[in-house]
């Protein structure tokens, strides 16, 4: 399965951090926060990695990560994201590269502190659909909300005013090379973004939509709240057994 991590968008909801560097490259605790999905990937037992960047800091993922050996890979693929059109379009700039394999996507600015090595296996298993992962939260307001029944995810609503749960879509997903093509039928959004939850929801009328509650913490770290949170957590108790 090849992966690929998110690091592109304006991060307006840290302006005025963002203005003068992209988001995933600010501090959290004592890396870069781009490390951390990294090291995520790497975890799950993926190695071949793309990241999918844009805005004026580009070249400065280049300078930083360079080929991945701090994370003991041999190679690093970059592409280039312009403008901010959503995590969707964002992931469907790498179409060419993931060549009709399955593909893991993490959000640059998601950190958790354990693993996805087993969900991974079994999406791998799995071979059709895709797989999502959720995990309980105090503020579903703020995520993509999964409505469960029985045993399966059947709605996933995009901040919900009034959530059907507490449970947190988290941005780490799974799918099978069909996920391209849905990216080509989407809309977009009020938030004038191609949705991941409108790809999300494609595969659950599909039928072939899996999930699973991550274990240990998760935070995301695009507000000033969550990045201190995510800090103030890796200083507590590391992420992704880092360091
Ligand atoms: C995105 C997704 C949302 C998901 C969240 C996880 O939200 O749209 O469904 O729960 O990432 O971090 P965004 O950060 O783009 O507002």
């Amino acid at each position: 399965m090849k992966g690929v991590i998110l690091a592109g968008g304006l991060g307006t909801r840290l302006f005025p951090l963002t203005k003068i560097t992209n988001k995933h490259l600010l501090p959290v605790y004592n890396r870069p926060m781009i490390y951390y999905p990294i090291e995520a990937m790497v975890n799950a037992g993926i190695r071949d990695i793309m990241i999918v960047t844009g805005g004026r800091n580009s070249g400065d993922f280049l300078s930083l990560l360079g080929n991945g050996a701090d994370f003991g890979l041999k190679h690093l693929n970059y592409t280039y994201q312009k403008g901010e059109g959503g995590i969707a379009e964002a992931l469907g700039l790498a179409e060419h590269w993931v060549a009709g394999e399955q593909v893991c996507v993490i959000l640059g600015d998601n950190i958790i502190e354990k693993n996805v090595a087993k969900a991974a296996r079994d999406f791998i298993a799995q071979k059709k659909g895709a797989k999502i992962m959720l995990k309980k939260v105090d503020d579903p307001q703020r995520f993509g909300v999964a409505e469960l029944k029985g045993d399966k995810v059947v709605n996933i609503v995009e901040k919900p005013k009034q959530p059907k749960s507490d449970l947190a879509v988290i941005g780490i997903y799974m799918y099978d090379a069909r996920v391209f093509e849905i990216i080509k039928t989407l809309e977009p959004s009020d938030r004038g973004e191609l949705e991941i939850t409108d790809v999300n929801n494609w595969f659950i009328r599909d039928g072939s939509m899996t999930y699973e509650v991550i274990d240990g913490w998760w935070t995301d770290a695009g507000t000033f709240d969550s990045l201190i949170k995510a800090a103030n957590l890796i200083q507590q108790g590391g992420a992704n057994k880092l360091g």
